[in-house]
Formats: C-alpha cells, structure tokens, sequence
C-alpha cells in the first residue's frame, strides 16, 4: 500500500522523487521521506503527515544527490511517525520497503547475535539491517543472500554510499523499472514515472534489478540473469495531472464518459474484436458453463452487475465473490468454470491471491484490469484491459464505469458465441452501449450544477440508506461506499426487498434513503410501494431515475439521468450517486482524494 520512487540518473534527484512521492500519495500518505546519495554519504529527510510536510522541511534544509530513494507510507507496523517512516537506514544500507515481513521474530533473532541496533518499530528496518549484514562490497549480492530469510510480501528499493548503484527487488508487491535516457527509475507503479518515460520493465515475483545511469539488469533470486522485453505504456502525462479541477475525484467523475468510450472502442464495432483480443476458439467457449468472478470493494460491486447480465443476458451460471473471503473457502471449481478477477490496480492483494487459488485448480482465468502491465495482469491467462487512463483518486469513479463497459461487451461476446441472443437482439444491445458514453456525459452535466447548492443540507445527516433492486442493487451498495469512504458519513446499501426485513427500523426523521428508481420494468412498481413506505415513516427520500413518476413527489430531491434501458441503468445512476458523494465531502472540507486510512492499492491481506 505504500508507494516507492527511486532515481539514478545526472540530474538532482530529489525534485524527482518529490514529484514521484505527489504522484503515488494515493498509496498512502501518513508520512514520507527521501534519501540521497550526496559525495558518498547518505542523506535523509522525513516528515510524518502528508508530503508536503517533507517538501517544508526540504526547503528549509535542502538536499541533492543524483542516486535517491523516497516513500510514502501507509502505516503497518509501528505508527505513523518520523521515526517509522521510511527510508530506513542501517549502518551502510538505506531502504524503502511496501509490503509486510512476516518473520519479524527470527530475523531478529538471526542479527541479534550481530548486534543491530532497533531504531524503529517497523518489520522494514530489519531489511536494511539484514542486508547490511550481509554487505560485503556487492550491493547485489548482499540482496540476493538476504532475501532467502525474508518471509511476506516486499518490494524494496536499495542505496548504499560505496556503490553508484540503484537496486529494486519485487516479492508479491508492486515495483516496475522506468527506462529513461542516461537516467533509469524505479516506482511502485507506472503513474509517477510518465512525465519522464513511458518504458517500463515490468518485474515479477522473485526478482531483484540491479540498475546504474545506463544498465538495467535483472536477476531471479537464485542470482540468475534474466531477459525481460521492454512495454510501452500507453498513457500520457496529462492523465495523470489535475486539469484545472479542484480534486482528481471530480475530474475522474468527469472522465467517466470517456473512460468508458476508450474501453468500448475499437472493441464493440466488430463483434470479433474480443476474440482476436482474448484468442479463444470455439471448442474453448463452448466448454464454459459456469463463470466465478472475483474482487474487492468497488469492483466486486462490478462484478455483481456482472453476474447479473452474464446470467440474463449470456444465460451463463455466475456467481460473485469477495476475493478475502473467497480464498479461504476452498471452493469447487472444475475444468468448465471460467475464472474472473476484476481489479483497477492489478495489484490487490486478495484478489491476486483469489486468482492463484483459480491458477491452482487448473481453471482458466481472464482478468479485467486497469493498469498495464500488473501482477493481476501478468498473473492470469487472458487479460482484458480497461483503458481507463490512470486513476489517481482513492475512492474509484472511472475505473467502476469502465470496469462495466467490458463486462458489457463481455457478456455481448459471449451472447454472440453462445447464441443466446440472435442478431436482431445483438444489434439492438449493442446500439444502446454505443450511446451510453455520451449518456453518462449528459448524466453528468445534467447532476454537476445542483449538487452544490444541496451539499450544505445533506452533509448534516449522519447515517443514510441506499435502496436499490436488481440490477440497481450493486449501485445502491457501490453509492453508499462511495458516501462513507470519502465523507465519513455512515451508508448502508441494501437491497430494497430486504427493507422490511430489518433496516426499516432504521427510518426516521434524520435518516434519508437514497432509492435507485428503475426505468419502467416490473421492479418499478414494487420500488415506488417500498418508497411509500419511508415516507409514511417520515423518512426523508432522495430518488435517482430516469423519469419522473407522480410519486416521485414524495422525494425531497431527485436526480435524474438520461433514459435508458433497464439493462443499462448501472452506467448512468453511479453517475449522481459518486457526484452527491463528492459534493459532500467536499463542502465538510475533507481531503477528498486522500480519505482517511485508506490507500489506493491494497496490497496487504
Ligand atoms: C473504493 C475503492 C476500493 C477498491 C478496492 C479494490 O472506492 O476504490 O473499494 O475498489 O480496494 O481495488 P482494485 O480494483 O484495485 O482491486
């Protein structure tokens, strides 16, 4: 969860690793710090808080070096203070580390003998230690001896003063090597390093990169050379800076249209594209008879949307799980089941372990992921994209959007292969998805203006229900994460159906109810009665919908969207929901992309 930069190079380093540091905040921002080398010494500076603590300090007392290393740290072990945060420095050697080390005690006991002072209360400190003890003029090989006793998860970035020499090992956490001219870089993650390259080495499990000015070499754990083909990113600087907008939340909100665009293109026109993408032939398809699909947070609720249109649409059995608790169940999974992880950051920790229990059993696995080139990416055998561009707010806007537009298209695929909807059928769906891009826009412009003269009244509340049925279940639960992660307000969502059974007691003067009214269908009725039955209990009632209804009226606000299909509400009542959220936490004054406890990948379990 918490993000590294490191830079070897003839320019300063440290304005690179501070920009680099800005870039990854949304891993975790409870402190941060940099190391340099400057005339074979190692200096450092941290700050506990967020960077721009360390840019203060900085510029009271500046640095400069052209070998660094920085880190922004999400809290583990140890709190959050200048001594805990990172680097972490032992006699000769200087890390940053993301991840967990789980055999804290036997390391301890190991350099205990050798007599290593604890500055810390953090497992990494004992990595600098361990590989510092094992320092004896090769930098790489001190890494390549100490990473046999590491047990957990770890991506590390490593100085030392005698060597001219940068070097990254990558174990179950994210690290990518940034190929830059006369200058090399390491990073968590691609997004810090496109002002300065877009070729990256992506690393796997089990390596360690030995990396000066001009070289980049690679090696397994066992010391072996390794050859990796460079990638090239295909996204752009811009994506990932602001645009003028006050957070990167609204900006992604903003972007959703056209997130969902680049999913969708190049990809719906044919109806062949997905399968010259994913290279399945028929025999392969026709053997599919059961889909699992699994995530976290946000794209799990993706992944409801799309057991619901797989099973109605495509009439393949799906279910869909929580990847953390999924992992555990030892669940049944034969030779026929398609196994499908969905996740933004390619990088979450349970769902990357979901998918290794998949890869365990035999079964084939498709991901649907957002950043290229990530271990989800990486780990399963068929990948589908999003495009997405880079998503830099912690809680997930565009990414959602985008993560629909493939399950859509997916669903449309394998509808086509399968047969279950005849061409008349398959044109007319995919019609409805070519507009939705330009739907969502309107949603969003038609939203944007009132939001701000409400947020004043609706931050005042301190709990509120979501309600939605069928397929606008997974929004009403995605609304009310939405709501609590960024505003701190508490929101459940439920299914409306389930009201009466409990949280009905829950309703009273000072608990509003978000409903998701569908589009005409046979839940629009049964909705509208659960609507009345707040109401008669005096509960303040906020509609989202396409329409207006008569009993519409009994809601203080309603947000409307564009009118679509039944099938295709997901995509334009999210839009509201994220942007009601927004304006909240925005008016209460909160850091609205960087919530409190959170981080953006979560790469621990
Ligand atoms: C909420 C949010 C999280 C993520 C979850 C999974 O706004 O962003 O719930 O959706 O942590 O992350 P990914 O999709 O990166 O696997």
């Amino acid at each position: 969860m918490c993000g590294i930069v490191g830079y070897i190079g003839k320019k300063n380093a440290v304005p690179l690793l501070i920009e680099g540091l800005k870039a990854l905040e949304y891993r975790g921002y409870d402190s941060s710090g940099i190391s340099v080398i400057d005339k074979k010494e190692i200096k450092t500076t941290k700050a506990s808080g967020k960077i721009i603590n360390l840019i203060d300090k900085l510029f009271k007392k500046p640095l400069s070096g052209n070998i660094g290393i920085g880190h922004t740290r999400w809290a583990t072990h140890g709190e959050p203070n200048e001594i805990n945060a990172h680097p972490q420095q032992s006699k000769e050697v200087t890390i940053v580390h993301n991840g967990i080390i789980e055999n804290v005690e036997e390391i301890e006991i190991f350099l205990g003998e050798k007599e290593y002072e604890r500055k810390s209360q953090t497992d990494s400190e004992l990595i600098a230690h361990l590989i510092d003890y094992f320092y004896n003029g090769s930098l790489l090989n001190a890494c390549l001896k100490a990473v046999h006793i590491l047990n957990g998860s770890f991506a590390v970035g490593v100085i030392c003063k005698q060597e001219k020499k940068l070097i990254g090992i990558k174990y179950k956490s994210p690290l990518v090597v940034g190929i830059g001219d006369g200058e090399n870089f390491i990073a968590s993650d691609v997004a810090p390093l496109l002002p300065y390259t877009n070729k990256f080495l992506f690393l796997d499990d089990g390596e360690v990169t030995e990396i000066d000015e001009n070289n980049i070499k690679i090696y397994d754990f066992q010391g072996n050379k390794i050859k990796r083909s460079v990638s090239v990113v295909d996204w752009t600087r811009e994506q990932a800076e602001k645009g003028g907008y006050k957070h990167f939340m609204l900006k992604e909100i903003a972007e959703e249209g056209d997130a969902a665009r680049n999913t969708l293109l190049g990809r719906i026109d044919d109806n062949l594209a997905l399968q010259e993408e994913l290279k399945w032939n028929t025999n392969f398809m026709d053997s599919i008879n059961r889909i699992v699909i699994a995530a976290c947070g946000t794209s799990y609720y993706a992944a409801l949307i799309g057991r619901y249109i797989l099973q109605n649409i495509a009439k393949i059995p799906t279910t869909a799980e929580i990847a953390s608790e999924f992992r555990y169940e030892n669940a049944l999974l034969d030779k026929n089941t398609l196994f499908i992880v969905i996740s933004q950051s390619g990088e979450t920790a349970d769902t990357l372990e979901s998918l290794s229990y998949a890869k365990s059993q035999g079964i084939p696995t498709l991901s649907i992921v957002n950043v290229q080139g990530s271990s989800i990416a990486r780990m399963s055998d068929y990948v589908l994209y999003t495009h997405a561009g880079p998503e830099v707010s912690v809680a997930s806007t565009k990414a959602f959007t985008s993560q629909l537009a493939i399950l859509y298209l997916f669903t449309l695929f394998l509808s086509r292969t399968k047969k279950t909807l005849n061409n008349q059928q398959l044109k007319d769906y995919t019609k409805e998805l070519l507009k939705i891009p330009d739907k969502i826009n309107e949603t969003f412009e038609i939203n944007l203006q009132k939001m701000q003269s409400i947020a004043p009244h609706y931050s005042q509340f301190k709990n509120y229900l979501y309600l939605g049925r069928g397929i606008l279940y997974p929004i009403a639960l995605e609304g009310a994460l939405k709501l609590k992660e960024i505003s701190y307000i508490h929101a459940e969502g439920y299914a409306a159906g389930e009201m009466k059974h409990g949280p009905i007691a829950l309703i009273d003067k000072v608990t509003p109810s978000v409903f998701l009214i569908p589009p005409s269908s046979l839940l629009l009725n049964k909705t509208l009665s659960n609507m009345k039955e707040v109401n008669s209990r005096k509960g303040e009632i906020i509609a989202v919908t396409t329409d207006k209804f008569e009993k519409i009226e009994d809601a203080s606000l309603v947000l409307t969207t564009p009118s679509t299909d039944l099938i295709f509400s997901p995509f334009l009542y999210i839009v509201p929901l994220q942007l009601f959220a927004y304006s909240i936490a925005s008016y209460l004054g909160y850091d609205v992309d960087h919530p409190r406890n959170l981080a953006k990948s979560v790469t621990v379990e």
